[in-house]
This record gives C-alpha cells, structure tokens and sequence, in this order.
C-alpha cells in the first residue's frame, strides 16, 4: 500500500485556501485532510461541507480525507459526500451507531474511517473491521493543531497494525497530531501508512522540500 502524506488545511491560509491546497499538492502532498470540527464535540469551529465544495470547483482533484470531529455525524457524512469527499472518518463516541454511521459512508460512495482518540483503546476496532477502510489513530487531544505527538501512541500504533494484520491487508492506517520530519520514521516504523500533518506543512516557508523529507524519512523507515 502506498504511504500517503496528507496535509492538514487547518494550518493552510484561510484567506487564500484554493491556492494553498493547490500549491500544497504541487509540491508533492498525496490527500488534502480536512478537520471538521464543530464547536461542541471539540471547542472550536472551522468549516464545513461547502469549502470542500469550493476546493473542487476551483479545479482540486486531489483526494479529500474528511475528519468529523462533530456530533452528530449521519447529517454531515450526506453532506460531505455530495460536497466531493473521498474519505470520511468520525469518532466512535460521536455516533449513535457506528456501523450504520460506516455503512453510510461507503453507501453514498465514500471510504470510511473509525478514529480512536489517544485515550481510547483499540479494542473496539474488532467488531467493525468488516465495515472500515481507514482506521484513525489521533496522536494529540483532537481540536488545535501544533500540538506535541504523545508518545504512547507509538505503541498503539503497533497493536493496530497487528490487530489488522490478522483481519485485512487492505485498511489504511492513518495517524494524525503532531508529526513532522523529525518523528515521521518512527511513525512509519511502528505501523502507519498515512500520515496528517498541519502545521510541519503549511507552516514551513518550502512545502516541496517539506513533503521530500517526509517522503525521504518514510521510505527509509525501518519497518523490518
Ligand atoms: C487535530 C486535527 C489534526 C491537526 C494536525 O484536531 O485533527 O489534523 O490539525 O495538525 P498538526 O499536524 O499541526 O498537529
Ligand atoms: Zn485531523
């Protein structure tokens, strides 16, 4: 499975989004990651199904990887299909139903994704491996981005990459909070296949050379 490195475009410039995501892809980004959050699962407020709209009229071809950090999520995960997402992910505790929730997601023609907050275990992942195509470990407290990774994620990543390994071959594992050039190898070492990062992007003054160096660092990883 190819590795993919998603920037995230909560740290993007608002004022001059099409642009900046376009830029962002030139310089070599694989998926566009899209934080959804709605002032009441997570404190703050950021933008919803209509931006994602706009990104693809401007001419953004790219995947688009919806992460809903809102509840509750059916209305939205409709909404963010039309809208011309590819993957949408949402957290366990803001479904009613998870596996009507997943369900949804490939119905209207998406890829789905469960994520799993830094305090909440695995465990649960078991009985939705059937309907999930992204699992979404969060390496920082969901909310703001420029946090710091926490590092006991490191090992949750592990236990979900042998946790899949006995299930499917075809789930992504995507990890999301506090990665950047520096903490990337061990990332991809312990397990990950996908890889957010906000700020190390798009708060870098050269994104090509950015995304290079992830790449450099992923792809000589040790994984053995
Ligand atoms: C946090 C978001 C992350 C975050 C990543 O709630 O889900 O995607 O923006 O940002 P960085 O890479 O800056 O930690
Ligand atoms: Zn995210």
């Amino acid at each position: 499975m190819k590795d993919l490195i998603c920037p995230s475009i909560l740290s993007a410039d608002f004022a001059r989004l099409g642009a900046d995501v376009a830029a962002v892809l030139d310089a070599g980004a694989d998926m566009i990651h899209f934080d959804v959050m709605d002032n009441h699962y997570v404190p703050n407020l950021t933008f919803g199904p209509m931006v994602c709209k706009s990104l693809r009229d401007y001419g953004i071809t790219a995947p688009i990887d919806v992460h809903l950090m809102v509840q509750p999520v059916d209305r939205l995960i409709i909404d963010f299909a039309s809208a011309g997402a590819d993957y949408i992910s949402f957290h366990g505790e803001a479904s009613d139903d998870c596996e009507h929730s997943l369900r949804l997601i490939r119905e209207q023609g998406c890829r789905s994704g469960l994520v799993f907050n830094p305090d909440v275990p695995v465990d649960a992942l078991e009985q939705f491996i059937d309907y999930v195509d992204m699992v979404l470990l969060m390496s920082v407290v969901p909310g703001r981005a420029a946090q710091q990774f926490i590092p006991s994620v490191v090992d949750k990543i592990k236990q979900t990459r042998e946790l899949l390994n006995c299930h499917t071959t075809s789930v992504r594992l995507e990890v999301d909070g506090g990665i950047k050039v520096e903490n990337i190898a061990e990332i991809k070492a312990a397990g990950a296949d996908t890889f957010v990062a906000g700020s190390a992007i798009f708060g870098s003054n050269d994104y090509r050379r950015t995304i290079a160096e992830m790449r450099e660092r992923i792809d000589n990883a040790n994984t053995t």
